[in-house]
């Protein structure tokens, strides 16, 4: 049986430009997502640099504009002088976020080398749970300086004659957090925060900023954090940052299924949040977001309690991800694709092993789990203008969501104005829904492609051996009709269809 959805778009009507950085990524000094993850040094494929060829390629594959580093929840008890200079005289060290051991192996100039190899800027957070103001205006001038001061001219010591250029700065990670190493109140951050961005920035003012926001949206003391942080930080900073992760943990579909629309409530408040403030503040500057964590995050949280601490890259947080995983992804990117008139940045976190699109095998091979499809499609199809789109289609309830849409979808053109990519995705368990496309006035486009990942299994999993159980392919089937497209949206599925005029 076949029910009927309906998606409304004009080309006239857009919303906003999709600012590139929104596929964004996320590496940190956790588990094995540095050590036998990007870098592993003994590896068959690793390069001169001692790093893993087969995972650059698959990373190059996803085309991510920009990658924070070095945390999370890692940064917030980092030196990073430990990680820069000669490689024997770098210590090892205690990493108590997550309780493992340091090496130092790699630091800030060897990730600069590697997301140069994936063809990706860096995104460099800041310690301010332990240190303050001094180290980090330390490292804007040891990453940025030209020359001619201690702490550049050590840069050039260490083989980077060039500035690193780093154009993004996180004043620390989670300091919401009580968690986190040197947590604070939103007064103690808030001020900290402002005085370490104005000094930021007087080592260089082409920086752009981002403070921290709410952990997640069940924080106790959301949202007054970003309301007091921001009354402080608005005039010194450029981003507030969001952080969500969701899970399956009630093994509950309807409901997993549902819980982007929390993300999505989660936004228009931080959006609120930050008009408050600037009307407060008699200010035209409009405050954007840097959603620089957001991923599933559940599979691994028992198993994580098991791991003996203070090894070197012990295997924490590897989700292996199923099959419904790919489809909250989707839909993720889809909420975030609706709100790009706001958020600017965001940042699939993580990267490889720790939560993460792309997982390896220490001394074996490098494979895609179900969540990198709906990013490299989004990362690929998803830049130029979202439009406006209005979405009829049957709801359901979910716990604490009522009237669910069982489509989700979105709109965007491309740059030049030929191309349009409406992504979507059917959450219905029993059927599957027609959705019918209809242009408005600015029809005449024709269907080139119809990608659609979908599985008998919703717990399929990818892994070494069986690396394509869950995998796209492009048999999905949709018509042109009257100057529309009718799209077939099987249950539970995602779906690409590119069109041209
Ligand atoms: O991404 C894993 C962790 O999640 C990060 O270190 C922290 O910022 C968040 O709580």
């Amino acid at each position: 049986m076949s029910t009927q959805a309906n998606l409304y778009v004009d080309t006239n009507y857009k919303l906003s430009k999709v600012d590139s950085r929104l596929f964004g990524s996320f590496v940190e000094h956790l588990g094995r997502a540095i050590y036998t993850g990007i870098y592993e040094p003994d590896h068959p494929l690793a390069d001169q640099d001692g790093f893993r060829q087969d995972v650059i390629q698959l990373v190059r594959d996803l085309d991510i504009p920009v990658i924070r580093y070095p945390g999370g929840n890692f940064v917030s008890g980092y030196r990073f002088e430990d990680g820069i200079g000669p490689r024997d005289l770098r210590p090892t060290k205690l990493d108590l976020a997550w309780r493992s051991v340091e090496t130092n192996e790699v630091g800030l100039n060897e990730f600069v080398i590697w997301t140069r190899k994936v063809g990706a800027e860096t995104m460099l957070a800041v310690n301010l749970g332990t240190r303050g103001i001094d180290a980090a205006r330390n490292l804007v001038e040891y990453a940025n300086h030209p020359e001619g001061s201690y702490w550049s001219d050590l840069r050039r010591e260490h083989g980077f004659d060039e500035p690193h250029a780093i154009k993004l700065w996180c004043l620390g990670n989670e300091m919401d957090g009580p968690w986190q190493i040197g947590h604070k109140t939103a007064e103690e951050y808030g001020r900290l925060a402002a005085e370490a961005a104005k000094a930021m920035r007087l080592v260089d003012p082409s920086i752009e900023l981002v403070v921290c926001g709410s952990s997640h949206r069940d924080m106790p003391t959301y949202p007054d954090w970003e309301a007091t942080v921001l009354a402080h930080t608005y005039d010194f900073v450029d981003y507030i940052s969001m952080h969500q992760y969701l899970g399956n943990r009630e093994n509950d579909l309807g409901y997993y299924l549902a819980q982007t629309e929390g993300v999505d409530e989660f936004i228009k408040s931080v959006i609120a949040t930050c008009d408050f403030i600037k009307a407060k503040k008699r200010t035209s500057k409009v405050m954007n977001i840097s959603f620089d964590e957001w991923n599933v995050w559940y599979h691994s949280n028992e198993q994580d309690k098991k791991v003996d601490p203070w090894q070197k890259a012990p295997p924490l947080l590897e989700d292996v991800y199923n099959f419904a995983d790919s489809l909250v992804v989707g839909l993720f990117l889809i909420t975030l694709l609706r709100h790009a008139d706001r958020v600017k940045i965001a940042c699939l976190a993580q990267l490889v092993n720790v939560i993460a699109p792309v997982m390896t095998r220490k001394r074996g091979g490098a494979w895609k789990q179900t969540i990198y499809y709906p990013f490299q499609h989004a990362s690929k199809y998803g830049r130029g203008t979202v439009l406006q789109t209005l979405i009829e289609a049957p709801v359901y309830d979910a716990r604490e969501f009522r009237d669910v849409k069982l489509v989700d979808a979105v709109a965007v053109l491309s740059d030049n104005e030929r191309e349009l990519t409406i992504f979507a995705v059917n959450r219905g368990q029993e059927n599957a829904i027609t959705l019918e496309c209809s242009f408005g006035a600015t029809s005449g486009f024709e269907l080139v492609e119809h990608i659609v990942l979908e599985s008998d299994d919703v717990y399929a999993v990818n892994t070494e051996d069986q690396p394509d159980n869950v995998k796209p392919h492009t048999e999905g089937k949709s018509v042109s009709r009257g100057g529309k497209i009718l799209a077939e949206l099987p249950a539970l599925s995602w779906h690409v269809i590119r069109m041209r005029r």
